[in-house]
């Protein structure tokens, strides 16, 4: 299976900020929000990944990021030449998807959880259709929104509903059949010139083949799209990282532990970066004083 992070947008939302620099090199804590959704398509066991950035920002990805071999992994990079909706993905990286099954996650959605790793598998395992989320917030209207029947079957996703159906947003996070490039060329855009992944996820309804995961309790997702979003996002990894000493997202520890990089390998990028805490809880890892989790 493929990976794609779509990186793109002009990020108005969250201006002046983002009005010269790209929202999601944009620290989260510790690290640039980029590699908490990276983290998720590494802990998918997706090691061969492309980033869609816009144009002028591509060379700040590639700086950042690389081939993807010091983790063991493939970067490659495409551009967006305008922000035309989420669904153009699986046309600027068709070639990159081939005839593979892919998994899309947006560059500025953060997850974090227990049954993180599971949900992940099972949906990499349904080889068929498609794989989306569902979970439950306060405020669906900013979202995507399934509607579900008596039975609990979604019968429809809605664009930012006025009227929201029920409280499920749906993640930037979503896991299709190599049937999803076809789909996406035959959609056209919404109102607002989007291609919308929205339409993507209605067609595969459509077609029977649509299966939507409810995240539980148990799971955070977390708002990045304004100031306070970033701010809240922020204290939630500082807290859990403060509180246990596990890490999340970090992009080394991951590519170790799935075996994508070595212990020698993985010292020599926390020697890079012993300066900080990251750099320092990089080289505990190869240490081992981290009771083996
Ligand atoms: C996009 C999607 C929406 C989804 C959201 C998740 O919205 O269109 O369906 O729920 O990402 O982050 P946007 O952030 O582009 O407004």
């Amino acid at each position: 299976m493929k990976g794609i992070v779509l990186s793109g947008g002009s990020g108005t939302r969250l201006y002046p900020i983002t009005k010269s620099f790209t929202k999601q090199l944009l620290p989260i804590y510790d690290k640039p929000m980029i590699y908490y959704p990276i983290s998720v398509l590494l802990l998918a066991g997706i090691s061969d990944i492309l980033i869609i950035t816009t144009p002028d920002d591509v060379h700040l990805y590639k700086k950042l990021l690389g081939d993807g071999s010091q983790l063991g992994v493939r970067f490659s990079y495409k551009v967006q030449e305008q922000p035309k909706g989420i669904a153009q993905a699986f046309l600027v990286g068709a070639d990159f998807i081939g005839d593979d099954n892919v998994c899309l996650v947006l560059g500025d959605n953060i997850f974090h959880g227990s049954s993180l790793v599971d949900r992940l598998k099972e949906a990499v395992d349904n080889k068929k259709g498609a794989t989306i989320f569902g979970y439950p917030v306060k405020n669906p209207r900013e979202f995507g929104v399934a509607e579900f029947d008596e039975n609990g079957k979604v019968i429809e996703i809605v664009e930012k509903p006025e009227n929201p159906k029920s409280n499920f947003a749906v993640p930037g996070l979503y896991f299709y059949d190599n049937k999803v490039i076809e789909i996406a060329s035959g959609i056209t855009p919404s109102y607002r010139g989007e291609l919308e992944i929205t339409s993507v996820n209605n067609e595969y309804i459509r077609r029977g083949e649509l299966n939507i995961v409810r995240f539980g309790r148990g799971m955070a997702w977390l708002d990045t799209g304004t100031p306070t979003g970033m701010l809240k996002a922020a204290e939630y990894v500082e807290t859990v990282q403060e509180r246990q000493g596990y890490y999340i997202a970090c992009l080394e520890e991951i590519a170790w532990r799935s075996g994508f990089i070595d212990t020698d390998q993985l010292i020599r990028l926390g020697s890079v970066l012993k300066k900080t805490d990251y750099g320092q809880y990089i080289l505990s890892l190869a240490n081992n004083i981290d009771g083996g989790k």
